[in-house]
């Protein structure tokens, strides 16, 4: 959608590295426009994508298993620098003219490289004892013709080599990895000087692209956005609104399942601070009645997701000539579609695209389709967006309907939320809300004896679950304080009436899940 824009752009070749995301990341992090494609790009369409430099990830495979994937060969006479990573430089060597050959021992972890030739490529780098991340499987035993070892380790031999007439390069180790320091001045290194490449990507250019071309695709049409108050829809409105003004509707559907103060928030933001045309349906009752009696979480997913559709199809039948439905879809949605099947390509989408367009006549709009989630939370800067929105944890769709066990009722919503509140706010104050991937609370269908002032008890448990994670595929539970943890829980006890104990959550995930549902 934005060809015209990302005039300098990097092509990655997947070969299904579960590594290839954090190659396009890091790349985009030094300002460079880059787009990850399945390893069997025909080349004539790696042609028209017209790269500065071409880089071949990891992957899996090993070049001598059968049906291993190749590059096209084609890839290496474009004139374009490629850079090879990992399974990518084995690839160089092995379809270039060199040998490959298995080793005994799996190379895997921390390792030690010396340059030989530093080039271009390790330009300004510590030529001993760089500290680097390995794993692999082969080893490179015999070079491509015209090609020279740049580097070396104690296990690969060839731990870099390269061609530098033809541009042609590649390293055993994972530049894109924490575990390389010195990765992101390797990566640079060929992004700048062998690329050639501009710094230009950044949010701000991003912006004014962005709105170029959603005006020239809507053009005098009416959009419909689902708000849902995460970072994403948010991000949409406010770069819509931006790029069409009043052309623009929101619907925000309060399934009564919100946070506290969450339906008021959004109201206030989208509505209040950015003029946002907002369609706020408060069909709490509805979802309720929906809802009474069903313990079975499948169920109230179903039920949750049915109903929103309904309601916002109402909603959106009344906005005349609406045209356009925009969606927070993210770059990760859109490369696992087309990866090569490997690990990179089973990354769970599953819970929050899909649903609402299928149905519906609309022609969809999704001006976040090349962004990754870290990028979009600095776009939600860009244009302005409050960084309590911008920092905010996922919350799931079926909201609490999912955290408490058994059937949904408007009293143990109001515990729930009163209990989650206290936790945002403690996790807040105590500076770890930005370590922390989702923290919440649990309602349990059970009770327990405990005693206040002279009274005994049998109250109500909340069961209290905060997870690190990168992507929600797996996640740990977080270390919080003691004191911290101590904190909440007292609050909740003397708070929140109804309850008379709170549990800390410490199951890791695998094999358990982040939300209890
Ligand atoms: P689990 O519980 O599978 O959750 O470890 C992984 C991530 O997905 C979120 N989640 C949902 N999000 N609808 C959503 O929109 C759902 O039904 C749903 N179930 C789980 C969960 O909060 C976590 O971030």
């Amino acid at each position: 959608m934005l060809d015209h824009l990302h005039q300098e752009r990097i092509l990655i070749l997947d070969f299904g590295s579960q590594y290839t995301q954090l190659i396009a990341r890091r790349i985009r992090e030094s300002h460079v426009y880059c787009e990850i494609h399945p390893c069997t790009m025909p080349l004539e369409e790696v042609k028209r994508f017209r790269a500065r430099g071409i880089i071949l990830s990891g992957g899996p495979s090993s070049v001598h298993d059968e049906g291993a994937p190749l590059a096209n060969p084609g890839v290496f006479d474009l004139g374009v620098p490629v850079l090879g990573i990992c399974y990518g430089v084995q690839l160089m060597a092995h379809q270039l003219g060199g040998r490959v050959e298995r080793a005994e021992r799996r190379e895997y972890g921390p390792a030690t490289v010396d340059i030989d030739i530093p080039g271009e490529l390790f330009r300004d780098i510590e030529p001993e004892g760089l500290r680097v991340w390995m794993s692999h499987g082969d080893r490179i035993i015999s070079l491509p013709p015209n090609f020279r070892i740049m580097a070396h380790s104690d296990n690969s031999p060839a731990a870099a080599m390269g061609d530098p007439e033809r541009l042609i390069f590649g390293v055993q180790f994972h530049p894109e990895v924490a575990h390389t320091p010195c990765g992101k001045d390797i990566l640079e290194n060929f992004l700048f000087r062998i690329c050639r490449c501009k710094p230009s990507w950044t949010m701000k250019s991003f912006v004014e692209s962005a709105i170029v071309s959603i005006r020239e695709k809507v053009g005098n049409d009416q959009v419909i956005c689902a708000l849902s108050g995460g970072v994403d829809s948010s991000v949409v409105a406010v770069l819509l609104h931006k790029a069409i003004g009043s052309r623009l509707h929101c619907i925000f559907v309060n399934n009564g399942l919100l946070r506290k103060g969450e339906a008021e928030t959004v109201q206030r933001v989208f509505r209040d601070h950015f003029e946002i045309d907002l369609n706020y349906v408060d069909a709490t009752d509805e979802f309720l009645r929906r809802l009474q009696g069903v313990s079975d979480p499948e169920t109230k997913r179903k039920i949750i997701g049915n109903l929103f559709i309904e309601t916002f199809e109402a909603q959106a039948g009344r906005i005349p000539d609406a045209r356009y439905l925009a969606q927070g879809t993210l770059y990760p949605d859109v490369i696992e579609s087309v990866s090569f099947k490997g690990p990179s390509a089973t990354i769970k989408t599953h819970h929050n695209v899909g649903g609402l367009p299928e149905r519906m006549k609309f022609k969809l709009i999704e001006p976040l389709r090349e962004l990754f989630k870290d990028e979009v939370r600095l776009l939600g800067r860009e244009l302005g967006l409050p960084e309590r929105i911008i920092m905010r944890h996922p919350f799931p769709g079926p909201g609490l309907a999912i955290r408490m066990i058994g059937p949904v009722t408007r009293n143990d919503l109001d515990i729930l939320r009163e209990a989650d509140a206290i936790i945002q706010e403690e996790i807040e104050a105590a500076g770890w809300y930005e370590h922390i991937w989702q923290s919440f609370a649990v309602l349990l269908p059970i009770r327990s004896v405990g005693v206040m002032g002279d009274e005994r008890t049998y109250d109500q448990v909340i069961a209290l679950r905060a997870v690190e994670s990168v992507d929600a595929m797996t996640a740990d539970w977080a270390r919080i304080p003691y004191d911290v943890l101590g904190r909440i829980s007292n609050r909740i006890i003397n708070e929140v009436e109804g309850v008379n104990r709170v549990v800390y959550d410490i199951s890791s995930k695998p094999p358990s899940t982040i939300e209890w549902e």
